[in-house]
């Protein structure tokens, strides 16, 4: 194994992106300073001194969905934080355990096993290893490396997700589809859709992705970000984190940051771009940022809820009837995912390619 030196840039991409180590290969190199091409500017870090501790994003109980006041709670946070976390939610806590062990079994794999599913080396597109964000686009790298699988069928994911992790991610996948059924079926009341049906279904939740999120522990937390602020492109995101925490979100039109803390057995639901468009603005998609952490390695799984990629989506019909104007025009879903693909994480700065 080649070890690059600590300031050697293109020796460390190597290492990390080509050589298929990624950036837990590096933490595991146990350098005592951050590698330069992780230093973030101080504008992509996240300033501590904004994050407030006497509020927090909702939790709330589904055991009671159909209640119109927790129906009322769940449309009220999509509307007001973007974000809420959920208790009782019906996914069965051994399959959120699972799920977790079997992310860090993925990524506890030799560097050579892993490097068959980077993209240059995979025989599907639907199955990634990445480090960074987008390593050929990002000037300087973030704190992370992470699986995506876009799912597509079981036999598909047979063929080729990885065996370490493919039952349990599936497995975690069908045990959430009520949940997000039911959030869907929720949130639309608001926006006069009566119910989820053959009509807006698919659109609101034609397709998923989930990602094996894996931050290793960093030298200098400080300096980098183990995700830059962003927003989800998804309808919805359900992200399961373990118990490390370090997911940080941006309160509503403020400049102040509240963190999520983990909630044993809870899940992290969060308003994607997509719905924010569909809704015409109503539902917000909010900025959010992950910190490196000093002491201890961190794992999470998002799930995101997606149109499927050749729908057209824009503001939903049901919406402009009520007389609103529209904020967004229709773009192909596919064109939207590429879009937020081409450029480094920036806030929100995504659904300007969808405004009016
Ligand atoms: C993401 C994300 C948050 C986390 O993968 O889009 O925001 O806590 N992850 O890992
Ligand atoms: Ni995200």
């Amino acid at each position: 194994m080649a070890v690059p030196l600590i300031n050697d840039n293109k020796g460390i991409k190597t290492f990390v992106v080509d050589d298929g180590h990624g950036v837990k290969g590096l933490s595991e190199l146990r350098f005592k300073t951050l590698p330069e091409l992780f230093i973030q500017p101080r504008e992509k870090r996240l300033d501590m001194t904004k994050v407030v501790h006497h509020e927090s994003i909702p939790v709330i109980d589904m055991s009671d969905w159909e209640d119109p006041k927790v129906m009322k709670r769940i449309c009220d946070a999509a509307e007001n934080w973007g974000f809420f976390q959920v208790v009782n939610h019906g996914v069965p806590l051994r399959v959120l355990d699972d799920v977790k062990e079997a992310a860090k079994g993925f990524f506890s794999l030799p560097a050579d096993e892993k490097k068959r599913h980077l993209f240059k080396n995979s025989s599907t597109k639907n199955v990634r290893l990445v480090s960074s964000f987008i390593p050929e686009v990002d000037k300087v790298y973030e704190w992370k490396d992470y699986l995506s699988c876009f799912y597509v069928s079981d036999d598909e994911t047979s063929a080729f997700w990885p065996s370490v992790c493919r039952d349990q991610l599936l497995e975690y996948l069908k045990e959430s589809e009520a949940l997000i059924k039911t959030l869907l079926k929720v949130l639309i009341t608001r926006l006069d859709i009566p119910k989820l049906d053959e009509t807006n279904e698919p659109f609101l939740m034609g397709s998923r992705r989930i990602n094996l999120n894996y931050y290793p522990i960093c030298p200098n937390p400080e300096l980098t970000v183990g995700v830059g602020s962003h927003s989800d492109v998804s309808t919805l995101t359900i992200l399961l984190q373990d118990e490390t925490g370090g997911l940080y979100v941006r309160k509503l039109d403020s400049d102040n940051w509240v963190h999520v803390p983990p909630i044993k057995g809870s899940l992290t639901i969060n308003i994607g771009d997509a719905l924010q468009i569909m809704s015409n603005g109503r539902y917000k998609s909010i900025e959010h940022h992950v910190v490196a952490n000093g002491l201890e390695n961190r794992v999470s799984v998002p799930i995101f809820v997606n149109p499927r990629p050749s729908d057209v989506i824009g503001p939903l019909p049901q919406v402009i009837a009520r007389g609103e104007k529209a904020l967004y025009k229709h773009v192909l879903y596919s064109d939207y995912v590429k879009h937020f693909y081409r450029k480094p994480h920036n806030g929100k700065d995504t659904i300007d390619f969808a405004k009016v």
